[in-house]
């Protein structure tokens, strides 16, 4: 047994060179939302190479799933990774920046591809150790949250059927663990990202004589002052969530009063109940306010990614994993969750699973936010990544 491990640490470091080598062509040639056939297709040559059966592309239009089947019985783990970069104009200056004008990889994606790529690698080696079988998941759109509901709209949980998965992002998004490390958050990691239209409707009138009128900037203002009791009142308060109204539009002259006026805001939760709880106190409030001030209200969700909220056992499983591959002592804990979200929460929907932090800054002083044209990871610890997933996969089940 810890001979085995020590294998597949020792394979996933001498594999590295590969990485970077996978990883900087995908880099040159960056593909947007859910037209990353190249990439995909990138993708689907490397695991023919490697002898990964069950290669379909298409899935979720620009997705891509493969299959390494195992030689002993058991379940199945998915393994996601995303595909997708971002319209900006790459200013890294780097030998291997983006050869395609306004798309740049500026959030570790190419990183991830490449990863995962590194586990089929790894695991097409190690059949014979492995129980069931893994399904890879190479997902587009990510950026414009649309890609994972498409793979799983198009099966990508199915046949085989999915029974938990795992997943990972590179660079700086959090704090508490540096390159060469693990980063988990035993709850949740990311935020749900929802947002809402709220519409007021009252009687206009003449600004002289309000009371032959129904002023809907009047109850506008008592539902904007109420809504902001939800989070200091209702949520609990060691639980994160933020409401945001960013726009209120109403009316055309300092002498009338308007029929309507419209709000607009932005919701974020880390757990499913709270993400819940907002969304209904927000519709009771814009009602409840409204009637009581002779108008009407009504509000529009719409809705972005859940929580990133990880399975307690799978999280247990992946701390062990990854504690074989960088040592227990380099697996930590982030400071705190990111109210950024995330699209692999609608596989963790669906499937109970992990999303682990794979910490890949550069030195201090030479790092730049996600999505920034100068953003960019350190390739020296790629194989921690594709390490973990790969010892992941042959463990989950013990
Ligand atoms: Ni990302």
């Amino acid at each position: 047994m810890d001979m085995e491990r020590t294998n597949i640490r020792d394979e996933a470091r001498a594999l590295n060179a590969q990485l970077v080598e996978w990883r900087r062509h995908l880099h040159r040639h960056p593909e947007l939302g859910f037209d990353t056939q190249n990439t995909a297709a990138f993708a689907a040559e490397q695991l023919a190479a490697m002898g990964v059966s069950e290669i379909k592309t298409g899935v979720g239009r620009g997705g891509l799933t493969a299959v390494i089947q195992g030689e002993k019985p058991g379940g199945v783990l998915g393994l996601r990774a995303d595909m997708d970069a971002l319209p900006i104009q790459e200013e890294t200056g780097l030998p291997f920046a983006s050869t395609e004008e306004g798309r740049m990889h500026a959030c570790g994606h190419d990183a991830h591809t490449a990863m995962l790529l590194g586990t089929a690698r790894l695991l097409s080696q190690h059949r014979a150790e492995l129980k069931g079988a893994v399904k890879l998941i190479f997902q587009p759109a990510e950026e414009i949250g649309a890609g994972a509901v498409a793979m799983i709209r198009d099966g990508a949980l199915e046949n085989p059927k999915v029974d938990a998965i795992a997943g990972l992002h590179t660079g700086n998004f959090w704090t508490g663990a540096s390159a060469g490390e693990i980063g988990y958050s035993s709850g949740a990691l990311m935020a749900s990202a929802d947002s809402f239209t709220l519409s007021i409707t009252g009687t206009g009138g003449h600004g002289a004589q309000p009371d032959r009128a129904v002023d809907p900037i009047a109850v506008a203002c008592q539902i904007y002052s109420t809504l902001q009791t939800i989070v200091s009142r209702e949520v609990p308060p060691a639980q994160a969530a933020v409401i945001t109204v960013g726009t209120i539009q109403a009316g055309s002259a300092a002498n009338i009063i308007p029929p309507t006026c419209t709000m607009q805001g932005t919701i974020r939760a880390l757990s499913p109940e709270t993400r819940t709880n907002i969304q209904n106190r927000i519709r009771d409030i814009a009602k409840g306010v409204a009637e009581a001030m002779r108008a009407s209200a009504s509000v529009k969700f719409s809705y972005g990614p859940p929580p990133v909220v990880c399975d307690p056992g799978m999280t247990a499983k992946l701390l062990r994993a990854a504690g074989t591959i960088v040592g227990p002592e380099h697996v930590r804990p982030v400071d705190a969750p990111t109210m950024v979200g995330e699209d692999m929460a609608f596989f963790l929907e669906k499937v109970p699973g992990v999303f682990f932090w794979h910490p890949s800054a550069l030195k201090e002083g030479e790092n730049y936010p996600h999505h920034h044209p100068k953003f960019t990871i350190s390739e020296e610890v790629l194989w921690t990544g594709a390490g973990t997933m790969t010892e992941l996969a042959l463990t989950w089940q013990e």
